[in-house]
């Protein structure tokens, strides 16, 4: 297979949904039908239960799983597909809008019965920023729910989508039915029995045949008819290259767990969602079919053997052909670096690759030299852009327990900020140390972290802060700028870029500051 064969037929992408909506359940089935898996039950649930936060050997297993789900690879009709995790807990959110960064579109699951939920709206608000494609699967179908008209309207005003359905329901719940797929013009019908083999469909490309009020009754064949006149009526018309701009977002209905609307889903997404896309860096574009290789670090994980402090880098490659034991730049570090077992991801196992193409994800042996964001090449200077930190919402000063082990101290809290942790701040006026994070559950986990990978001891102090900004000063020189940092003083601090930080209590405080002093620009991502 040629290059562009290769990278043409690559489908990157994430599945994103508040926890329990169905992302595992949809995943699994997904593999099921690429042949990567021959039973359910096989890919280990990566969620974070509430109970983890005093559970720590729960954390360390739940870190055992992540890896080994980080990225789910598959072959499907000639395609070569490759999920990549997204932690559905809120305290990892972090992570997930990190994943995001290397995904050439999404899948969005809603539960049909709690609609959409708190957690989707904030992913699929990243998503629109980035105009990434997306899918909606509307899931549970088999359980009461919402009317899936109301519930496209609420998919359309809590996520400003605009939605086009390309399967409909019929019935729901213990009435459930079946599946008119849109976009193929067949029905599919649920056996709510059969829960592993793949129903194949009754094709009707004519609606008004007296066989539809046959096979799923006249009451049914009538709403259904009426439905899809409305859908006609209402709703625009697929179009994939508005899907492609992220300005047009198609809706499934089915049931992940009764393996019902899934082949339907998947056929349509090898078909219509996008191979893998070019990329901004700060000096150009790069496109995927350029030669060279180019990639970016999304995530880093952590070895799971204390014992062994390496780590596994997560690079999603942007384009060339990444090879094995072949010298690449390391931007940041100006260093020249090989690989000689590189990871590629197949089902849930890791192999070592020779090659890997635009769209895969290589796992890289690490002994500390990447951080999230760094950029590989073949030796052209540049940095894909595009993986901000946002600001943390729980904030504590981090102190050393440990005298005699600082200096681990100083390692570790260096490596897990690199990582993607959490951030450190330093303050101006006495040089402390803050760990800002997203969710609670962080503080535990480096203090566990600590502890047990680099023997370093640390307590934590309560500081009463909201967020971060970013400050950005019009003119450094200029008067309010400098009255600025001496009014504030006690609230400034680098981030570990060395980016001046404002720590706010309040948004009052924010709103406060930014009107005393227009010209200092407060942000609250850390690109902007
Ligand atoms: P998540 O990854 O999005 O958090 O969700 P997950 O797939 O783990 O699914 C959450 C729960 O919803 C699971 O039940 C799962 O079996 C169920 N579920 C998923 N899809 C469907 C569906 O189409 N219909 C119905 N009725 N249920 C579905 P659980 O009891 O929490 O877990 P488990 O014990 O079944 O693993």
């Amino acid at each position: 297979m040629t290059f562009i064969e290769e990278l043409k037929r690559r489908r990157t992408f994430g599945i994103i949904s508040h926890p329990d909506a169905g992302k595992t359940t949809l995943t699994e089935k997904l593999l099921l039908f690429g042949g990567a898996i021959n039973e359910a039950g096989a890919v280990k649930n990566n969620k974070i239960k509430k109970s983890a936060t005093s559970d720590f050997m729960e954390i360390e297993r739940q870190r055992g799983i992540s890896v080994a789900t980080s990225v789910l690879a598959f072959n499907y009709k000639e395609k070569k597909i490759n999920i990549l995790d997204t932690p559905g807990h809120k305290d990892f959110a972090e992570d997930t809008f990190r994943t995001l960064t290397a995904v050439d579109s999404v899948i969005v699951v809603i539960d049909v019965a709690k609609g959409v939920e708190e957690q989707t709206e904030k992913l699929v608000k990243v998503c629109r920023m980035r105009k990434i494609p997306i899918i909606v699967f509307i899931n549970k179908l088999d359980r009461e729910g919402k009317d899936a008209f109301d519930l496209l309207d609420e998919v359309e005003q809590k996520l400003g989508l605009r939605v086009t359905p390309l399967s409909f329901p019929i019935g729901m719940g213990y009435d459930f039915k079946g599946i008119y797929n849109i976009w193929e013009q067949k029905l599919n019908l649920f056996d709510g029995d059969n829960k592993q083999t793949i129903s194949e469909g009754v094709e009707f490309k004519d609606i008004n045949t007296p066989e539809l009020d046959e096979i799923v009754g006249k009451k049914h064949a009538e709403d259904l008819r009426e439905e899809l006149e409305l859908i006609d009526e209402v709703y625009p018309k697929f179009d994939k290259d508005e899907y492609l701009k992220g300005d047009l977002q198609p809706v499934f209905f089915g049931s992940a767990l009764n393996n019902f609307g899934v082949k339907e889903l998947l056929d349509c997404f090898i078909e219509i969602a996008p191979h893998p896309q070019p990329k901004q860096a700060d000096t150009r574009i790069v496109k995927p079919e350029e030669p060279k290789m180019t990639g970016f670090v999304f995530k880093i994980h952590a070895n799971m053997d204390p014992k062994h402090r390496d780590r596994l880098a997560f690079v999603k490659i942007v384009s060339g052909t990444f090879k094995r034991n072949t010298n690449y730049l390391h931007v940041r570090l100006n260093k020249k670096m090989k690989f000689a077992s590189p990871n590629a991801f197949f089902a849930e196992k890791k192999q070592i690759v020779d090659e890997s193409f635009p769209g895969d994800i290589v796992g890289l042996h690490d002994t500390g030299n990447f951080k999230i964001g760094d950029t590989l090449t073949e030796g052209e200077i540049l940095n894909f852009k595009g993986i901000p930190a946002f600001s943390p919402e729980h904030f504590r000063y981090i102190n050393n327990a440990d005298p005699m082990k600082s200096k681990q101290l100083a390692k570790g809290i260096d490596q897990l900020m690199d990582e993607g942790v959490a951030q450190l701040f330093t303050l101006n006026l006495n040089g402390r140390k803050v760990i800002g994070t997203v969710g609670a559950l962080q503080f535990e986990v480096i203090q566990y972290r600590l502890e047990h990978e680099y023997g370093a001891k640390c307590t934590y102090e309560n500081l009463n802060m909201h967020k971060v900004c970013w400050v950005a000063p019009e003119d450094e020189k200029n008067a309010e700028f400098q009255d600025f940092k001496r009014v504030k003083q006690r609230y400034l601090a680098k981030d570990k870029e060395g980016k001046l930080v404002f720590l706010a209590d309040s948004d009052f405080t924010i709103q406060m500051t930014q009107s005393k002093y227009p010209s200092v620009k407060l942000h609250f991502t850390s690109e902007f």
